[in-house]
């Protein structure tokens, strides 16, 4: 930047002093007439005084009429009066004076070679200024458009590519915004996505319980029938609330509630032995391998959500007769808990967005879930300092992989 400023100013000076010689090349810029004809005219009355001082007026005025051809914007003219300066002669002989008949008034020729190079100077310094300071101002002035396009809400807006520089503090500026905007764009069609959702799970049990009154005032005898029906979608109902609570809670990075050093494989056992109950109508098993303890610390209630969410999807994805195999292991100061299924797995495009709020890949999947099981888990992990991902298995399948520092002091939760 040093650089090139420095080179503009030393160009526009050298502009300034190329034009100057070109004016200086094509005008004349000699002496003006005022100076010559000042210079002149004292010669020429220092020469006609000296000669009317040693020969006599006459002599001066022969010696005029010889010379005034060569000199005709001057008239040797007689005075009455010897007072002045200008005045040469003595009363009795007769005084002189000679007069300058040509223009005085030569303003700009007076002026020219005077303020020629400083208004040179000044106009073209001028115009270089507007330029340099137009160049400098003009990455300022599209990150200001940005912001201010931001702030209208237009949330798209990318400023890297249309950034007039090749500075490079401003071109990381240019891409320190372009992330803040990306962000800024997620997380707001995130949340209107997330209102479009809840508003969306929660209007069809809503309307099944409006129909369902609608039918028991025409028809009080159907009530205890409908109400098994009805009790359902209020445990549904009942149910999504709560998981909008705890993932806007998590969200939020609000505190884990009680942190304390717990084993793992406890809480898989539990949820592995409740899986295996519920499996056995379609005759799917779940199995765990590895390790015998997995020790840390941490939060069992928002584990527990974390580790039933994975293996309870692995349960109701797996096809009759299938495994679920679990192995848990330690590798260095993380534990690694892994969650295997033989069923239909994600497609690749979908294995990040499982994990977002109300993504359900297989809308006629046989889970009945609302979307929420994984973001939660995925909130309840993060606030660990834990990571979760999704792959496919060959040949079928999917694998959820579970990472968690052993000890949460040390873990660094992601931003
Ligand atoms: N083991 C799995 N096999 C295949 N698809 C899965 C599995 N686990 C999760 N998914 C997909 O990810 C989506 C999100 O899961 P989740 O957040 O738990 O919601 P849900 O309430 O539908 O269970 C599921 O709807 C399903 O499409
Ligand atoms: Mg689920």
């Amino acid at each position: 930047m040093i650089v090139r400023v420095f080179a503009f100013i030393w160009c526009a000076n050298l502009l300034s002093l190329l034009l100057f010689s070109m004016v200086t090349y094509f005008l004349d810029l000699t002496l003006p007439e005022d100076f010559r004809h000042k210079a002149e005219m004292a010669i020429l009355t220092d020469e006609l005084t000296l000669v009317y001082k040693n020969n006599g007026a006459d002599a001066a005025r022969a010696l005029w009429q010889q010379i005034a051809d060569a000199h005709p914007k001057y008239a040797l003219t007689a005075e009455t009066t010897c007072s002045k300066n200008s005045i040469f002669g003595t009363p009795e002989d007769g005084c002189f004076q000679l007069i300058y008949s040509g223009s005085t008034d030569d303003t700009m020729a007076i002026l020219r070679p005077a303020t020629m190079p400083m208004l040179l100077g000044a106009v073209v310094s001028a115009v270089m200024a507007i330029f340099l300071s137009q160049w400098l101002t003009r990455p300022i002035r599209d990150v200001s458009r940005g912001l201010k396009a931001i702030a209208a809400g237009h949330l798209d807006t990318r400023i890297l590519g249309r950034l007039r520089t090749s500075n490079r503090e401003m071109q990381d500026l240019g891409k320190d915004f372009d992330v803040a905007a990306e962000r800024l764009q997620a997380l707001s069609e995130g949340r209107n996505r997330l209102f479009h959702d809840i508003s969306h799970e929660i209007r069809s049990p809503l309307a099944r319980l409006r129909a369902a009154v609608g039918l028991i005032e025409v028809n009080p005898g159907r009530g205890a029938s409908l109400a098994g029906r009805m009790e359902g979608d209020i445990a549904r109902l009942d149910h999504l609330v709560n998981e909008i609570l705890t993932l806007a809670r998590l969200e939020r990075g609000e505190t884990m509630g009680e942190v304390q050093r717990i084993d793992l494989l406890d809480l898989v056992e539990n949820i592995i032995a409740d899986a295996n109950f519920e499996g056995r109508t379609r005759d799917v098993s779940v199995r765990y391998e590895g390790a015998n303890t997995l020790e840390l610390r941490g939060n069992p209630e928002l584990l527990h959500r974390a580790c039933e969410n994975v293996i309870r999807n692995a349960l109701s994805h797996s096809p009759q007769g299938g495994t679920v195999c679990v192995t848990g292991r330690l590798a260095g100061d993380a534990l690694i808990l892994e969650v295997a299924d033989s069923g239909p797995g994600v497609p690749e495009a979908d294995l990040k967005n499982i994990f977002m709020p109300f993504v359900r890949v297989d809308e006629e999947s046989p889970s009945q879930g609302i979307g929420l099981g994984l973001a939660i888990a995925y909130s309840a992990l993060h606030s660990h300092g834990g990571t979760i991902t999704a792959r496919n298995r060959e040949p079928h399948g999917l694998l959820l992989s579970i990472m968690l520092p052993a000890d949460l002091e040390t873990a660094r939760p992601e931003a």
